[in-house]
């Protein structure tokens, strides 16, 4: 029951919620322990959009290092001698420049690159300058390797350099450590030939040493660590509509991102021209950042890796062209290359994929247990691609998960079409995505309530609030989220994984938003939905509590003052975990009664993490990281029960034992 603190119910209209003045009893069962929340409930979509990989997580500094983009010079500037060439030493990626002698000992041959938006350096750090060259004719070759401040109206344009020797006709690498003397977010990598010797060169590479586990062909450490500190039970990758492509040539294809590096060719992107009001001519996929390594990844943050294959369909919204997509009956290539994914995260070394696997540093599995097939895919051309797939994986793995999709949007006849389909082909989980406004959030609370137990469990596969008009981060969408997240936490019994979308975004070179995690050349910044994130899976408990208000679920429903809640336990620390959203404009007094506690038992401890600000339209950015954190403030606790007040638009997280 409601405990009336007043003597009337005095009503407040408040942000369009009816605010009764009131106590709100939250009654939490204890005793009763529900569903397990799965290991796998938060996690992380990625998808290179936003410059996400090349630009962002993947650490390469060098744009276009193959010199393989369509216009084979694209981020390049050469002075001097320079020509292309095309008979390089990696089959995949076959081009080249050569460096020859300018004609005079004063005159310069050589090239700059300007990496993404610039090449973002720190002082005093070490960075790993490699190239794979050659003297063509024999002989020594020099070069002199630079970062330069071209803006820069001081006397010398350089603040780091090192020199190089080419001592062989053959193809082999080199490397040289540069140390920047200055901090600099947008310098320019240059290079000069210095010697009369003809020199080639391919593969131009540079790359923080301090990477994210230290790892060459790394990660920029302070965006993976900000991965690791969500505490991620699962790592959706590559994407979105990168796996589909608006052609086929331009699907995300697996086998073309493992092994060495320098012979992965590039692919396009197709955040390149989705938009053409952020249009971005030199956005490519180089592929460095490759299955490989997003099984690694996945392994070093915690999470269950989720890969995402192509069902044979293009994007259906680039290009439904029924010739663009692969006949049901050719499926066959596309079929093998997700038995041989299999093969290659878990299979054995003496296996064809799991050697590669082993060859590149990994011999132990990467113990796969989920594989989603198709992204966003709709209609009939979906399930009948998606059957054929189902069977082949279900005969030669039958313990692999596979993931079917409902289709891009949240409810409507593709949805209503696809989830029986799903549930007929008994796909394992169903992806879910939702983009969707302040309305559609706060009406969702109940969404999973009454979700048949018996089919598919849910994967909440792609979502974020976008404000009405208002499509970018701020922090009343994420209190949405946050407000929203409570009916997945409840429902924690069929949905078994939710991850927000997109994760990144380069300040820069962006085409979508809001987004998780925004950063420049050498700053990031965690949004509130990414602090929304981190407290659902800092704060995931191990199992669901009933929790009811006059009897019903807390879900925002009308006369339920604009509250979202849920709770769990966790039972290796004893806690009750209790999460509530405000999205009203008022402050409530909560009681949070635990019911089914033995008689003479009573809390001894509290603590709560709270979210909020008053300035709704705001978030954090790279040059205010801190605007609004969570913050932790300790509870007086005793006996069985406790109160409180939650502030207007707070989303909080009490913990109690
Ligand atoms: O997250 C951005 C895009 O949204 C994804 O690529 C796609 O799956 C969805 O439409």
């Amino acid at each position: 029951m409601k405990k009336f603190t007043g003597l009337m119910a005095a009503l407040a209209l408040t942000a369009g919620v009816a605010v009764q003045a009131q106590t709100n009893e939250l009654v939490i069962q204890t005793k009763k322990v529900g569903a397990p929340i799965q290991s796998t409930m938060y996690g992380l979509f990625f998808e290179d959009i936003n410059y996400a990989a090349d630009g962002g997580l993947y650490a390469e500094l060098v744009k276009n290092r193959s010199f393989e983009f369509p216009q084979n010079l694209m981020g390049w500037k050469t002075f001097g001698k320079v020509s292309l060439k095309d008979d390089g030493p990696f089959e995949k990626n076959p081009h080249y420049v050569r460096l020859a002698y300018a004609g005079h000992d004063h005159k310069q041959t050589g090239l700059d690159n300007e990496g993404f938006f610039g090449i973002g350096v720190k002082a005093g750090e070490e960075y790993r300058f490699s190239v794979w060259a050659r003297t063509p004719e024999g002989g020594e070759g020099t070069i002199r390797v630079e970062l330069v401040d071209t803006k820069s109206m001081g006397e010398r344009q350089a603040f780091a350099t090192a020199k190089l020797e080419i001592n062989s006709k053959e193809w082999k690498k080199y490397q040289v450590i540069l140390k920047p003397e200055v901090t600099h977010p947008k310098g320019v990598l240059r290079i000069f030939l210095t010697s009369k010797t003809t020199v080639d060169l391919e593969h131009i590479s540079l790359f923080p040493v301090d990477t994210w586990k230290g790892h060459e062909n790394g990660m920029r450490k302070d965006l993976a660590q900000a991965l690791y500190d969500l505490k991620p039970g699962i790592f959706r990758f590559p994407g979105g509509c990168i796996v589909e492509g608006t052609e086929q040539p331009d699907r995300y294809y697996w086998k073309n991102t493992v092994g060495p590096v320098e012979n992965r060719p590039l692919n396009l992107n197709r955040w390149q021209y989705t938009f053409t009001h952020r249009f971005y001519p030199d956005y490519y996929q180089s592929y460095g950042l490759g299955f490989y390594e997003y099984f690694l990844l996945s392994e070093e943050v915690g999470a269950e890796p989720l890969p995402i294959l192509s069902c044979g369909l293009v994007c259906q919204f680039q290009n439904n062209d029924p010739a663009a997509h692969v006949a049901v009956c050719d499926l066959d290539s596309y079929i093998q290359d997700a038995l041989d994914l299999i093969e290659f995260a878990n299979g054995d070394t003496n296996t064809q994929w799991g050697k590669l696997r082993a060859e590149m540093g990994h011999p132990a599995p990467f113990n796969l247990k989920y594989i989603g097939i198709g992204n966003e895919q709709w209609g009939p051309e979906y399930p009948e691609r998606l059957e054929p797939f189902l069977a082949a994986i279900r005969k030669a793995y039958p313990d692999i998960k596979v993931v079917g999709s409902s289709g891009p949007d949240s409810e409507g006849k593709q949805f209503d079409y696809l989830w029986p389909e799903m549930k007929r082909l008994k796909a394992d989980l169903v992806d879910e995505h939702f983009y969707r406004p302040e309305k559609w959030f706060l009406a969702q609370g109940a969404r999973y309530d009454n979700y048949d137990r018996k089919g598919p469990k849910v994967f909440a596969g792609e979502y974020a609030c976008h404000g009405k008009g208002k499509k970018w981060n701020h922090f009343h969408a994420s209190l949405l989220e946050a407000a929203f997240m409570t009916g997945l936490e409840r429902n924690a019994d069929i949905v078994h994984m939710a991850t927000y979308a997109p994760l990144f975004a380069h300040v820069e070179g962006w085409q979508w938003r809001p987004d998780m995690i925004w950063f420049d050349n050498l700053r990031s910044v965690r949004t509130c939905s990414y602090y929304v994130q981190q407290l659902y899976g800092t704060y995931k408990g191990t199992n669901v509590l009933t929790l009811t208000m006059d009897k019903k679920p807390v879900t925002g429903a009308e006369g339920q003052n604009g509250l979202f809640a849920s709770a769990v336990t966790d039972k290796n620390s004893g806690e009750i975990i209790v999460k509530v959203a405000n999205t009203s404009d008022q402050a409530q007094p909560l009681t949070l009664k635990l019911e089914g506690m033995k008689k003479n038992a009573a809390l001894t401890n509290g603590r709560c993490i709270k979210l909020t600000t008053p300035n709704l339209d705001e978030d954090n950015t790279v040059d205010h990281p801190d605007n609004i954190v969570p913050k932790e403030c300790a509870l007086q606790v005793s006996g069985q029960q406790v109160e409180v007040t939650i502030e207007p638009n707070t989303f909080a997280v009490y913990i109690l034992k």
